[in-house]
């Protein structure tokens, strides 16, 4: 369980957060959407626990955090690939630089790049892929260490539509297969719908709206019009003067 509690962040003189709060259940999904600079990436951040706030504070499963923790996984916007080394050693490092054991590392590596469905590109460079293939990997170094939290900054905003469905289809999966907490920030109303459970919607710092969504989590949620609907009063919202 995630409990943000009256949280602050300041910027020099900007404030970036304004007294948020937000309860995340364990195993649970959120999806955090709001205008450019309204402050997901500061919150993102502030789970991840790389920014410390001014006050408030934020309890994870019950302790309080005060800096990195070992079970939070961070997907950054621009996947944080290291562009020298393959997928297979780009997958490979984070478990590296924690000291795992030869096999382990052979063992998990190999069947993250199966269940990510990239295990033919295992020699190749971040160069040599795919827009919709360097998310994989991005993900795939994030899953690998085998996080009860799992933090994402706009995972599929660089994507075209196809392969962007296609990435939070394979999000979905992995949600569902694993016993993972999922916080997401995105731009798209649809990927809100699609993988928040909870849609929490914010605006210039503070969290405008929360709501609870019944499409979540519903294979083919894209096919059907109450879905839509559900888009519709999320935009809504985001439109909304507060
Ligand atoms: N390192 C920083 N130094 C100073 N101001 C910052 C810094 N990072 C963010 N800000 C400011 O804080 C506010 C919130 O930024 P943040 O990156 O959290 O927004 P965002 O909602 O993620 O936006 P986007 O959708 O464009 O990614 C913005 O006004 C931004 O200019
Ligand atoms: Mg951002």
């Amino acid at each position: 369980m995630v409990d943000i509690d009256g949280i602050r962040v300041c910027y020099g003189d900007e404030t970036a957060l304004d007294n948020v709060s937000l309860s995340i259940d364990k195993n649970s999904t959120c999806a955090v959407i709001g205008a450019s600079g309204c402050g997901k990436t500061t919150l993102l951040y502030a789970l991840a626990g790389i920014i410390r706030p001014t006050s408030g504070k934020i309890t994870i499963d019950g302790d309080e955090l005060n800096g990195i923790r070992k079970g939070t996984s961070l997907i950054l916007q621009d996947y944080g690939l290291l562009p020298w080394k393959n997928v297979w050693d780009n997958i490979a490092f984070p478990l590296k630089s924690r000291d795992f054991k030869k096999d382990e590392v052979n063992a998990r590596v190999s069947s993250t790049l199966k269940s990510l469905g990239i295990e033919e590109h295992a020699k190749k460079f971040p160069g040599e892929l795919s827009g919709g293939q360097k998310q994989r990997v991005g993900i795939g170094r994030a899953i690998v260490l085998e996080p009860d939290l799992l933090l994402m900054d706009e995972a599929s905003s660089a994507l075209d539509a196809i392969t962007k469905e296609h990435i939070q289809d394979l999000i979905l999966s992995i949600y569902k297969e694993n016993q993972i907490t999922l916080v997401m920030v995105t731009h798209s109303i649809e990927e809100a719908v699609f993988l928040g459970q909870k849609i929490v919607i914010m605006d210039k710092g503070r969290i405008k709206n929360i709501m609870d969504n019944p499409w979540f989590g519903i294979d083919d949620s894209r096919d059907n019009m109450e879905f839509y609907k559900i888009c519709l009063q999320v935009r809504r919202w985001l439109n909304e003067e507060a």
